[in-house]
Parts: C-alpha cells; sequence; structure tokens
C-alpha cells in the first residue's frame, strides 16, 4: 500500500481562473505561464485546463517541445529567449517565439541561418533590473532587428517589479509606465506588459492591458497580493490540492512534547493526529505550529516540527477525526472545504508560488 499522500490537478479550475484572466483584460489575448513545469502542475496535465489560452509562455525549450508534442500549434514565447545560439535552430523548427533581452541574442539571430521568419518580443527594463534593454538602448537594439532578414515581427515587453502592492507612494506600477511610455510610444509593435498582479489589480489601464497579458500564479488560483486579497476576492480557484491522511492518533498529556527538538509542548490533555506528509513531499518545513491545515475538511493547525515524512496536527476541532481521517495540506478538502495555498505559505514565511512549483516527485499526482 503507497503512503496515503497525492496531489490533485484541478483542470476545471485551471480553466476557471484562464477566464477570470479573460475577464480581467477582454480586449487583450492571454499568455498561459507555464513555466517551470506549470508551476509544479504539470505542462500536460495543466494543458488540458488551459488549452483556451491564446498561448503558451514559458522558459524551457524542452517544456516548448511538449507542448508541441501535445499538438499544440498556437504561440509559444520563450520568456528569457535563447541561452545560446543553436536554440534559435528549435524556434524556427518549432515556430517558437522568442523574447529578445540584449545585443549577444541579436548577434546570434543575425547568424542564424533561417527560411522562416522569427517574431520576437523585444524586452526592455523599465525597472525591474533583471532582464531587458535600457530605455536608451532599446530604439538601437529595435532598430537592428528590424533590418535583419530573420526577423519577421516585433513586439515590445516589460515586465513589472511591483504589480502586487501600492509601494513607493504610487500603485507600484507607475514609475515603470512613465518610463515604457516614454521609451516606446512611437514604436510599433504589439504589447505586453501585465503579469497576474497586474492582470488582477491594473488592467483598467488600456496601456497595461496592452495586446497581451501574462497569466502566471493566478491560472493556477495562486493570488499574487495575498494577504491585501485572497482567492475569494478575485474569484479564483485553487488548481492544485495537497492532501493526505492520519496515519496515527496521539492523546498528549499536560507536559507532553511533541517531534523533533520538542519545540510543541502541550499545557492541557491534547488529542493529535499525525499525518503522512513532510518536507520530503514538499511541504514547507519552516511552517510554524499554527500553519492552517484541514482534516475531515475542518480546519485546524499544525504542532511542532515538520518531519521529513510526517507532521502534526491538532485534533481539538476535529473530535471524530481517526486514522485515515483525509487531511487537505491546501486546496479542496471533502464536504465543499477550502484551504487557500497562500495562507500555508505566509504561516511557512514563503509564497504560494514556492509551495506549488516544490511538491516533491515522490508525492503522485493525478487529474481531478
Ligand atoms: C517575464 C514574466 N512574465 C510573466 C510572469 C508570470 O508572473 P505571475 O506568475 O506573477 O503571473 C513571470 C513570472 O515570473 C515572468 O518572469
Amino acid at each position: 500500500m503507497p503512503r496515503p499522500i497525492e496531489a490533485l490537478i484541478h483542470t476545471d479550475a485551471l480553466a476557471h481562473n484562464l477566464a477570470r484572466a479573460r475577464e480581467q483584460a477582454p480586449d487583450a489575448r492571454v499568455w498561459a505561464v507555464v513555466k517551470a513545469n506549470a508551476y509544479g502542475h504539470g505542462i500536460e496535465r495543466a494543458f488540458e485546463g488551459l488549452r483556451g489560452a491564446d498561448g503558451f509562455a514559458l522558459l524551457d525549450l524542452e517544456e516548448a517541445q511538449r507542448l508541441r508534442a501535445l499538438d499544440w500549434r498556437g504561440p509559444i514565447l520563450l520568456l528569457e529567449g535563447c541561452f545560446e545560439p543553436r536554440d534559435l535552430e528549435l524556434c524556427s523548427r518549432l515556430n517558437l517565439w522568442h523574447v529578445v533581452h540584449c545585443e549577444q541574442q541579436i548577434d546570434w539571430l543575425a547568424a542564424h541561418k533561417t527560411h522562416q521568419g522569427h517574431r520576437v518580443f523585444l524586452k526592455m527594463n523599465s525597472g525591474m533590473n533583471r532582464l531587458g534593454f535600457r530605455p536608451q538602448a532599446l530604439r538601437s537594439a529595435w532598430a537592428r532587428l528590424n533590418a535583419l532578414p530573420q526577423v519577421d515581427e516585433i513586439s515590445l515587453v516589460t515586465h513589472f517589479s511591483d504589480a502586487d502592492a501600492d509601494r513607493f507612494g504610487a500603485n507600484g506600477i507607475a514609475h515603470q509606465m512613465a518610463v515604457w511610455q516614454a521609451a516606446t510610444h512611437d514604436l510599433p509593435g504589439e504589447r505586453s506588459l501585465a503579469n497576474s498582479a497586474a492582470t488582477l489589480r491594473h488592467v483598467s489601464d488600456a496601456g497595461v492591458r496592452a495586446d497581451w497579458v501574462r497569466a502566471g500564479i493566478m491560472s493556477y488560483g495562486g493570488v499574487p497580493d495575498y494577504p491585501e486579497h485572497d482567492a475569494a476576492h478575485w474569484g479564483l480557484l485553487p488548481g492544485m490540492t495537497l492532501r493526505s491522511k492520519l496515519i496515527a492518533t496521539q492523546d498528549l498529556q499536560p507536559g507532553d512534547s511533541l517531534g523533533y527538538a520538542s519545540s510543541f509542548v502541550a499545557e492541557a490533555p491534547l488529542r493529535v493526529g499525525v499525518v503522512a506528509c513532510g518536507y520530503a513531499d514538499g511541504y514547507p518545513r519552516h511552517a510554524d505550529t499554527g500553519t492552517p491545515i484541514l482534516v475531515d475538511g475542518v480546519r485546524s493547525r499544525t504542532l511542532g516540527r515538520v518531519s521529513m515524512d510526517m507532521l502534526a496536527v491538532d485534533l481539538t476541532p476535529v473530535s471524530g477525526a481517526q486514522m485515515g481521517s483525509e487531511v487537505t495540506l491546501w486546496g479542496r478538502g471533502p464536504h465543499g472545504s477550502l484551504l487557500g495555498i497562500d495562507e500555508v505559505a505566509r504561516a511557512a514565511g514563503t509564497i504560494g508560488y514556492e509551495l506549488m512549483c516544490a511538491v516533491a516527485p515522490r508525492v503522485p499526482v493525478g487529474v481531478a
């Protein structure tokens, strides 16, 4: 009998979340961002829910090949472009659109032998300072690309660092928007600016909606601006459930400690459940006592240290719980219950993105 832990991917929720991105920006096209193996959901599984997207954005050529193997013939965008010159061969062969963020990538294109005109997304660094041409270098990069016979069409792209919060005394994107508008207003071509946070918070601005939005975390039901807003506020549904079962119960007496480092000590008689889930499954080890968790769909809290294969839960709110009771680490629980991945992430000092990407290979994954 395998350990009872499993992850479930909810393709109906992915489709719903994608529809939310469309509702937010009805006049834009939507990239479903499926990098990092669809944020841990699995490209093939996520594809079932996200195939209604106008395109898929990712980083790895291998993942692009997997999408083409699923018979996806629409746009695929490589968000970081090519990592070496021979990547361009695959771009030509698989008709991959690619970001160009530095001079070297233009050099590679200029040397690339192809009959297939490439669609490139010229990336501007509007303030994130990771990838892209600074505003003063954008025009000459655009002119270089425009002169290349290998280039069929040039679009423009940038990425926001702070779309998830009001910062810098403004809405978090105003400073980048000002830089972007000044540098690009008279350049032709389609544009893509908005990630999930911008798609949820800022798309009333047509300049932010632009031609393409890039829906990453929201496609999976993660909330980019939690805890200011939650999934219910944005109308998002969890794309993934991580669930397991109780494999033991213990009755602690006052003064009894629990687990490694005795970090939890019972002050009164306490019934606890032991869950088949630990950090080797991808559950965050830094989730302290008090991290929310569902037992038989009833909200409770974790107790003590998370160990490699097990964690403990307070059974006070669920008197009927016993060995075999269902435990929801995040996602959909029984009887219509829900536990947001962002809540769990926050209790562990991280973000939902990291948890969904970190589910361990040993956890069997099913499609709900
Ligand atoms: C260039 C780019 N666009 C879009 C996204 C999607 O972001 P999110 O998952 O916050 O929607 C990312 C994610 O890091 C990114 O790097």
